[in-house]
């Protein structure tokens, strides 16, 4: 048993975690963004000093992907600054840091997927951001876990299942990109994964927490459909050029699980039935 602090604790994510720890029986402090903004780096000290915990997650996260173009300062304050600020009061204290990162590190032109130690080279603001996170991260001596994962879906917080999910119910005709693949996650999954992570005395370093096997928006958008009971027909297949954004986003962001392998882990399973398991649970807090 270990002694747990998780900030960002009431994001999708966050709000996960804390429920995996505590399923697990593992004593967990949750610190949402007003118990501790990880911009002031007195405040983390002060928390860390406080509670003593011997594992960190941070779960918070500047995740706006479109605003971080403008406004990239303040998204690096808080994914790249507020990270570093954890990596230091955890370096002072003894304590392991796992901070949570993104596919969007990656520039998403390479049809085989990314492997842990493939080269970063992210596309836009928000990932240029995350890598800052990624470093802060990974400069605690043995101690910096980075766990990255990818279209995160939950029952806390909107994401794009849920949205689906509503317009499954409505029975409203919806058009989805097809043009960019993916692995749609659990957030519950992810949370699990990083509990036995810690369990398992695992090497610091680089981890994927996300689904195996990949598909588009417009095929995980078909399946919610299918799930809720909906006519998969009413998902239309379109372009990402139908939807222009400001930010641009990677094409092909499959990544590559043989860190859990040699962490003596099995990786998180198939998206089609992980989804299956998360829909009456989503359905329900809907
Ligand atoms: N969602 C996805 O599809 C996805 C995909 C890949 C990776 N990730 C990563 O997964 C992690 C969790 O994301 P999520 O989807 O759970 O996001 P989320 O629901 O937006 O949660 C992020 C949390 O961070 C908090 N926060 C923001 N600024 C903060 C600060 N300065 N100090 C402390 N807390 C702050 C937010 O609080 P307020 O709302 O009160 O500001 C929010 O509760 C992030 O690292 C994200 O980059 C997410």
């Amino acid at each position: 048993m270990s002694r747990w602090l998780v900030t960002g604790a009431t994001g999708m994510l966050g709000r996960d975690m804390c429920l995996a720890l505590q399923r697990h029986g593992e004593p967990v402090t949750a610190l949402g963004h007003r118990e501790l903004d990880i911009t002031d780096a007195a405040a983390v000290a002060g928390r860390l000093r406080e509670h003593g915990p011997d594992v960190v997650v941070n779960c918070a996260a500047w995740t706006a992907v479109d605003a971080a173009e403008q406004h990239e300062a303040q998204a690096l304050a808080v994914n790249g600054t507020g990270a570093a600020n954890l990596a230091g009061a955890c370096a002072r204290q003894g304590a392991r840091l796992v901070q949570i990162s993104t596919d969007y590190v990656f520039g998403g032109d390479q049809p085989r997927g990314y492997a842990e130690e493939d080269h970063p080279a992210p596309l836009n603001a928000y990932g240029r951001t995350k890598l800052a996170g990624e470093r802060a991260a990974l400069g605690l001596p043995g101690a910096g876990y980075v766990v990255r994962t990818a279209w995160l879906y939950g029952a806390h917080g909107p994401n794009f299942v849920a949205a689906m999910i509503g317009k499954a119910r409505a029975g409203s005709p919806v058009r989805v990109v097809a043009d960019q693949r993916g692995q749609p996650t659990w957030s519950l999954d992810v949370a699990a994964q990083i509990v036995a992570l810690i369990r398992a005395g695992a090497r610091p370093g680089v981890y994927h927490a996300t689904s195996t096997g990949a598909t588009t928006w417009h095929g995980l958008a078909r399946e919610v459909f299918r799930l809720a009971g909906a006519d998969p027909g009413l998902v239309e297949a379109v372009p990402s050029a139908a939807y222009p954004r400001p930010a641009a986003r990677p094409r092909c962001s499959v990544l590559g699980h043989g860190g859990w392998a040699r962490a003596g882990l099995a990786p998180i399973g198939a998206w089609d039935s992980a989804l299956a398991l998360a829909m009456p649970v989503l359905l329900a807090g809907r």
